[in-house]
C-alpha cells in the first residue's frame, strides 16, 4: 500500500528493468506470495470482477483485457498489512512475434484503498508472466506432493510464458530425467530447447508431433496461442499426466471430462470458450470440476493418481495486484522507481491550482 501521505498524493512509474531487478532471486518468495493471494481469494477477502475483453472486428486475433481487482490486507511476503486496489490492462497481439517483439504488453495501475488515488504505474507484462508462472508452479508443487514428482516435463508451446513457467518450476528442486518440447514453429522449439532448457544440462527432446510430446511427459505445460482445441485424443493421456493448461483452449472436451479438473476460480474459468467452458456447454453442468487451487492448498481436495489431472488457471487480477504491490514496495525501498512530481495537480476543491 502507498506510504502515509502528508502532502499531495504521490505517483511513480516502475519501468520493466526496475520490475525485473525487484524480482531477481525471489522466485520462492513469489510462489508463496501468490499462494497467500489464492488463500485470501478463497476466504472471500478479494474483489475480482470478470475480466473485460476488448476485441476488434478488423483484427480478430488481437485483444486487450482489463482486469480490475482488489486485494484485502495481509498479502505480502514482508508481512505488509495493507491491501491494494487496481487494474491490469494487457494486450495480446500474436502477430507481434513477426515483428520481433513479444505477444503481450501490459500496464498495472495500483490504487490506494484509502483514497482511491492511483499511486503507481508499473510495466505489467513481467508481473503478469511471473504471477502466471508462480501460480502454475504452486499448482505443480501441491499436486505433485499428492501424486508424486514428475521426472519428464514437456512444454507444448515455447514462448515467453513457457520460459517463465520453466524458471518457476525449476525453483521446486525436482530431479528431472528429461525435457520435451513441441511447437508449431520448429524454429521456436529449437531455440527454446537450446537457450532455455540447454543450460539445465538435462537431455532435451524436440518432438515433431504433439502426440509424442504428450505421451513422453509426466507433466505437460500448455502455453500456446491456440484459440480452439487441437489436442483431442484422450488415449494420449493414458499415463495420467499432470497438465498445466495455462493457455486454456488446447484440450478437447473428451480429455477434460475424463480428467480431474482443478481451476483457480470457477466463475472466471467457465468463460471465453476455454476448454472447461466448452465442456460445461456440452454437458450442461459443471460437475466435472473437482476443485479450486484453494481447495488443494487447504487440503480439502486430494488429486487422484489414476486419472490425468488438469489445472486450468484463468488468471486472476488479484495475483497481479499482490505481486505488483510487492514489486512496488521493493522498488521504492531500493530507490528504483521514477517519481512523477505533481502528477495530481488540482487538489484544492475551491481554489484553482493555477492561482495558488
Ligand atoms: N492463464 C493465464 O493466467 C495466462 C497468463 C498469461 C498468458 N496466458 C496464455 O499463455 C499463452 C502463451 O503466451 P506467450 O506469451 O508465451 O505466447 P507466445 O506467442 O510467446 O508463444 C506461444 C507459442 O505457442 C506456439 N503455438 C501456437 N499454437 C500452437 C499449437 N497449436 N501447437 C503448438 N504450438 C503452438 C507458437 O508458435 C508460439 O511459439 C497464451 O495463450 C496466453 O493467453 C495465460
Amino acid at each position: 500500500m502507498a506510504e502515509q501521505q502528508a502532502g499531495p498524493p504521490g505517483f511513480s512509474v516502475v519501468p520493466g528493468a526496475a520490475v525485473h531487478r525487484s524480482l531477481a532471486g525471489r522466485r520462492a518468495e513469489i510462489i508463496d506470495l501468490v499462494e497467500d493471494a489464492y488463500r485470501l481469494h478463497g476466504e472471500g477477502r478479494t474483489v475480482n470482477p470478470p475480466s473485460y475483453f476488448l476485441r476488434f472486428p478488423d483484427r480478430p486475433t488481437a485483444r486487450i483485457i482489463a482486469l480490475p481487482a482488489s486485494v484485502g490486507g495481509g498479502v505480502g511476503a514482508d508481512g505488509e498489512a495493507g491491501g491494494v486496489d487496481g487494474i491490469k490492462w494487457i494486450s495480446s497481439f500474436p502477430g507481434n512475434l513477426g515483428l520481433g517483439i513479444p505477444r503481450a504488453s501490459a500496464l498495472l495501475l495500483l490504487n490506494d484503498p484509502r483514497t482511491g488515488y492511483p499511486y503507481a504505474c508499473l510495466e505489467g507484462s513481467i508481473i503478469s508472466a511471473v504471477r502466471t508462472a508462480a501460480s502454475a508452479a504452486s499448482a505443480a508443487r501441491r499436486l505433485a506432493e499428492q501424486r508424486g514428482t514428475p521426472r519428464r516435463v514437456g512444454f507444448f508451446g515455447t514462448g515467453l510464458i513457457a520460459r517463465y513457467v520453466h524458471d518457476y518450476l525449476s525453483e521446486l528442486g525436482w530431479q528431472l530425467d528429461e525435457f520435451g518440447v513441441h511447437d508449431l514453429s520448429a524454429e521456436y522449439a529449437a531455440s527454446f530447447a537450446e537457450r532455455v532448457l540447454g543450460p539445465t544440462g538435462r537431455p532435451v527432446r524436440v518432438h515433431q508431433d504433439a502426440e509424442s510430446l504428450v505421451r513422453s511427459s509426466d507433466l505437460i505445460v500448455f502455453a500456446t496461442t491456440a484459440a480452439a482445441p487441437h489436442v483431442t485424443d484422450p488415449s494420449w493421456f493414458d499415463h495420467n499426466p499432470l497438465v498445466l493448461h495455462v493457455s486454456l483452449r488446447d484440450l478437447g472436451t473428451d480429455i477434460v471430462l475424463r480428467s480431474a479438473n482443478v481451476v483457480d476460480d470457477v466463475e472466471h474459468v467457465l468463460k471465453a470458450d476455454t476448454s472447461v467452458h466448452l465442456a460445461e456447454q456440452e454437458t450442461g453442468d459443471r460437475d466435472f470440476l473437482d476443485a479450486t487451487l484453494y481447495d488443494v492448498l487447504t487440503g480439502k481436495f486430494t488429486a487422484p493418481a489414476d486419472r490425468p489431472v488438469v489445472f486450468s488457471p484463468f488468471g486472476l487480477g488479484v495475483l497481479d495486484l499482490a505481486v505488483g504491490a510487492h514489486v512496488h514496495r521493493l522498488a521504492t525501498a531500493a530507490g528504483d522507481t521514477v517519481p512523477v512530481d505533481g502528477f495530481f495537480h488540482e487538489l484544492d476543491r475551491h481554489q484553482s491550482a493555477a492561482t495558488s
